[in-house]
């Protein structure tokens, strides 16, 4: 493990003003995200839809880094150029999804685990050969109706297993020399409080840390995908776009240690709008002790995805722009700098 190399890439993906295209779904959020704008899913389609994202001129001045999933990272564009090597050209970190997705936790009606960790050591070797600089595992966490005391989820066994699993990934990759992205998603799914969301949260972000720690993971090596405190999407009562970006950064100041190189934040089926603007409310906060900037896969894919989808062979410049157009307004939101007014200058 080489500590500096860690700490400069690291450094590097929340550098001032960029944050981090997500664009690793697997093959079956592809499909669903395809099965949403009427696209066939199969692997030209991906690769054309995929290509469209990675070669949007002038990307590098918002992105510093892509994920993406493994058949993406194996693929080439129409000349023959490797997509890895078209982003490391452009100054972006190609990035890997190494997780194998959660699964069922046997004896948890409703709790998963991700899992992904056998054979993880050689895949890090491959991924690294074939040009990824960090990577990503996203463990799952549901919050249900009752409290854990009273039988509810997530159950403490539950956040255990899945902060277990993702402090051995993160001591892989940094074996390795990738930066671990962990990303311990809270989900939105629910009628939950926002008060419940910061409770799970605030527990969630001292376990994977402490197990973090335990490990012997370096925080400094480290980038932090997190989702915001927030009200369940059925939540009678949501929350202002304020008390959000309050929540949040009380939960991640209570919580973390200073010494982690970034947060990035997931959107989670927010709106494009809303995701831009809860960043920027953070940033907006005053300075952290981190950089605090996006890692967004649907708000910043929404609006390409659609354009592109209505005439593939017509529609990549249209849908290029639109990607460039909200990785600008989120790379404003990293400094505070985003404004309602500005969504008036999109071209789509
Ligand atoms: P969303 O921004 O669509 O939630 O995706 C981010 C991600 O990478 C989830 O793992």
């Amino acid at each position: 493990m080489n500590l500096e190399t860690l700490k400069s890439t690291a450094k590097k993906m929340v550098a001032s003003g960029k944050g981090i295209l997500a664009a690793d779904e697997s093959s079956g959020t592809i499909k669903k995200r395809f099965d949403g704008v009427g696209v066939e899913d199969n692997e030209e389609n991906r690769r054309q839809y995929r290509q469209t994202l990675l070669t949007t001129e002038g990307l590098e001045q918002y992105i510093s880094g892509i994920i993406l999933y493994d058949e993406t990272i194996r693929q080439k564009a129409d000349d023959g150029t490797p997509f890895s090597e078209i982003l490391s050209k452009k100054g972006i970190f190609p990035g890997i999804k190494v997780d194998a997705g959660a699964k069922d936790l046997a004896l948890h009606p409703g709790e998963k685990v991700t899992e992904g960790l056998d054979k993880l050591r050689e895949r890090l070797k491959e991924y690294r050969e074939l040009g990824a600089r960090f990577a990503k595992w996203r463990a799952v966490i549901t919050i249900g109706d009752l409290p854990a005391q009273a039988g509810g989820i997530p159950t403490e066994s539950c956040v255990h297993a899945n902060a277990h699993a993702m402090a051995r990934y993160a001591a892989l990759c940094q074996e390795a020399d990738i930066v671990p992205i962990v990303e311990p998603e809270v989900l939105m799914d629910g009628e939950h409080s926002i008060e419940r969301c910061f409770e799970v949260t605030e527990k969630v972000l001292e376990e994977h840390f402490e197990e973090l720690e335990r490990q012997r993971v370096a925080p400094e090596g480290i980038i932090l995908k997190a989702s915001m405190v927030i009200a369940g999407k059925k939540a009678p009562e949501q929350a202002s776009v304020e008390e959000v970006a309050d929540q949040t950064v009380r939960c991640l100041i209570a919580t973390l240690p200073k010494e982690l190189a970034g947060i990035v934040f997931l959107s989670g089926g927010q709106s494009d709008e809303k995701a831009t603007a809860h960043l920027n409310a953070m940033n907006l906060l005053g300075k952290h002790p981190w950089p605090l900037s996006f890692s967004y896969g649907r708000a910043l894919q929404n609006a390409a995805l659609k354009i592109w989808a209505q005439n593939p062979k017509e529609n990549v410049a249209k849908a290029q722009a639109a990607l460039l157009f909200r990785s600008k307004m989120c790379a404003l939101a990293t400094q505070g700098k985003y404004t309602d007014e500005m969504e008036k200058e999109r071209s789509y």
